[in-house]
């Protein structure tokens, strides 16, 4: 099948297409899906953070949910990584001065002293841990809190492409893409959040939302949480329709984010900047 599908495009763009028809045979992804859902077609959102990274070093930057590392691999800045099951590849180390890897949910991490032991304020953080939506509201709030002045965060996976990647059921997502159901942080974020700058950039697969403006004095989402839990668990997407979806959040382009002037990034750079490369007393 995958043969038949790769046959059916020739040379040129046919690539993306190839790699887009063999993405939605493994999430299963229907005609109907391809109609009604938006698609996050930009650049891949690994290329986006190591774009943003090559530009800026933070102070502190957090990844939660991380596999084998490679979104962090190539960065300068500090790092603190969470994942409760490391697969973490060779070289990701990278040419960081400091590498700290928390082997624990992202709950034990946040309700640890180990964000204040380090004394780690992060400029920018990635949320890519279990895509269930209370998960990643719990992943913001913590990180709202242990966030510095001006810090941004991102969170992946919240702009699905079909209906199947967006079942809460673990043990019958789809192969490859599995957003479950962290979408709902945009329409939460929206009702509950409206001091924050919340932009919805064009990275395939599923998309890369940026947070502006956050306040680790803010207690909304956490005071909020059990009623968002109530009023959001059981709802799918199609209750709270595609077409909306797709008009409340539209896709903007990365370029227009991360090249903005001055850069969204700008308050939360290290004032210690360190583009990295290796000491010169490295041996052979
Ligand atoms: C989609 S993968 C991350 C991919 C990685 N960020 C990347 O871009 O290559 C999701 C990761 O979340 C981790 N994870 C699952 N539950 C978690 C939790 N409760 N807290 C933190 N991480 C979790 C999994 O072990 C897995 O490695």
């Amino acid at each position: 099948m995958i043969g038949s599908i790769g046959r059916m495009f020739g040379g040129g763009e046919a690539r993306r297409k190839r790699n887009e028809a063999r993405r939605d045979l493994r999430a299963g992804v229907t005609d109907r899906d391809r109609v009604e859902f938006g698609r996050a077609t930009g650049p891949h959102y690994v290329g986006v953070l190591h774009e943003i990274h090559a530009t800026h070093v933070f102070d502190w930057y957090l990844e939660v949910g991380c596999r084998t590392g490679r979104s962090f691999a190539p960065i300068c800045s500090p790092t603190v990584a969470v994942d409760p099951f490391f697969r973490l590849a060779e070289g990701v180390m990278g040419p960081k001065r400091e590498l700290h890897l928390f082997q624990q949910t992202s709950d034990e991490f946040f309700a640890s002293a180990a964000p204040a032991r380090l004394g780690a304020r992060f400029g920018f953080a990635f949320l890519d841990g279990m895509h269930l939506f209370e998960y990643l509201l719990r992943d913001l709030i913590g990180t709202e809190r242990c966030l510095a002045p001006g810090g941004v965060i991102a969170l992946h996976d919240c702009y699905p492409f079909g209906r199947a990647m967006t079942t809460r059921e673990v043990s019958a997502a789809p192969a490859g893409a599995w957003t479950g159901d962290v979408w709902k942080l945009l329409p939460i974020l929206t009702e509950h959040r409206p001091d924050l700058r919340v932009t919805v950039l064009d990275c395939a697969p599923t998309g890369l939302v940026m947070i502006e403006g956050g306040d680790p004095a803010n207690r909304v989402l956490s005071d909020a949480y059990d009623a968002i839990l109530a009023r959001w668990h059981d709802v799918t997407i199609e209750e709270y329709s595609i077409a909306r979806f797709r008009d409340d959040f539209p896709l903007v382009a990365p370029a227009s984010f991360t090249g903005r002037d001055p850069s969204p990034f700008a308050a939360a750079r290290s004032a210690t900047e360190h583009l990295g490369g290796m000491p010169e007393w490295v041996s052979p």
